[in-house]
């Protein structure tokens, strides 16, 4: 089930797509949750073959970011993939280092545009990073169609710009955020977080819901008076550190100053609770 080479993984997608079977990637970095396992399954659903790649990909964390911290727990993770059911048709894609970025690997994939504002200002090579190993993979599976989390939103507009501005043949599906039962959208980061700072998390959520209740039965179209509640909220909790707080156009992700006439926007946050920092969003369509 776990292939590690990347011609082996292209050999046995390319041996799929010959009979005609879709296949579909799941990209990941491992420390996997029921977020994740949404994806394969919206993956078992759509494809015959599903490529779950596990890589924590050096390239997207900052200097001072948490890379050596980062949960590996691949046996783990392949119990969570086997219960997903898929059996004969999943692979789990765990290259190492040297195999994504051999000695002399010298370029990067830059997308424009969706990238420096938001998670770029705050993490300004993270995108290229992200785009140059997603890139990499979708040329190693030969995947039809790929598969993201709305979690990551900003991720997802970068993945869905390069695509179109680079021609990709390949699809790209957006799945809904899975959430803990107090609210918190499941994260592999979660695992940072004490019991105590498990429950502080749970303002990230409860903030997006009243900036929803502000707009959709309330009415209000401030922009200001929104990011204001959600920002009161988020600062009930004693450890949380706000890096941004933002409404945005679902599309471009540009900032709006107002919601009049406008159909529909995107809250997007990234907070600090102590060390961990967290980032949530929630779509809302305005009446
Ligand atoms: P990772 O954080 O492991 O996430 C892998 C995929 O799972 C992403 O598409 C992410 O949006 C999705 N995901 C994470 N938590 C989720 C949740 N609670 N609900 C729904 N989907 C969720 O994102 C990355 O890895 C990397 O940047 C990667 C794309 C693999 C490139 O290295």
């Amino acid at each position: 089930m776990i292939i590690t080479s990347s011609g082996e993984l292209f050999s046995w997608s390319s041996s799929q797509r010959k009979f005609g079977v879709r296949v579909g990637l799941v990209p990941t970095m491992g420390g996997l949750h029921e977020g994740h396992i949404s994806l394969v399954r919206a993956a078992g659903r759509d494809c015959g073959a599903v490529v779950v790649s596990i890589f924590v990909n050096p390239k997207q964390f900052g200097q001072n970011e948490d890379f050596n911290l980062y949960p590996r727990t691949l046996d783990a993770d392949k119990n969570l993939v086997e219960s997903a059911g898929l059996r004969d048709k999943v692979r789990l894609f765990v290259p190492s280092v040297e195999e994504m970025y051999p000695l002399g690997f010298d370029s990067v994939v830059h997308v424009g545009g969706v990238t420096g504002m938001l998670e770029g200002a705050f993490r300004p090579t993270h995108f290229d990073g992200v785009s140059t190993v997603v890139l990499k993979l979708f040329n190693i599976s030969g995947a039809d169609v790929a598969y993201f989390g709305l979690k990551d939103y900003q991720q997802v507009c970068a993945i869905r710009k390069m695509v179109a501005d680079l021609n990709i043949p390949i699809d790209i599906v957006a799945c809904p955020i899975i959430r803990g039962a107090d609210g918190v959208a499941l994260s592999s980061r979660n695992s940072y977080l004490s019991a105590a700072q498990r429950i502080q998390a749970t303002v990230l959520s409860q903030s997006l819901l009243i900036a929803e209740n502000l707009i959709v039965s309330e009415g209000c179209r401030d922009v200001g008076k929104i990011i204001g509640a959600v920002r009161d909220k988020i600062l009930t909790a004693v450890d949380a550190k706000i890096d941004y707080i933002a409404i945005a156009d679902t599309k471009n992700l540009k900032e709006l100053k107002t919601l009049d006439n406008c159909p529909e926007a995107v809250i997007l946050l990234a907070v600090k609770i102590e060390t961990t920092r967290l980032i949530d969003n929630k779509i809302i369509n305005i009446p």
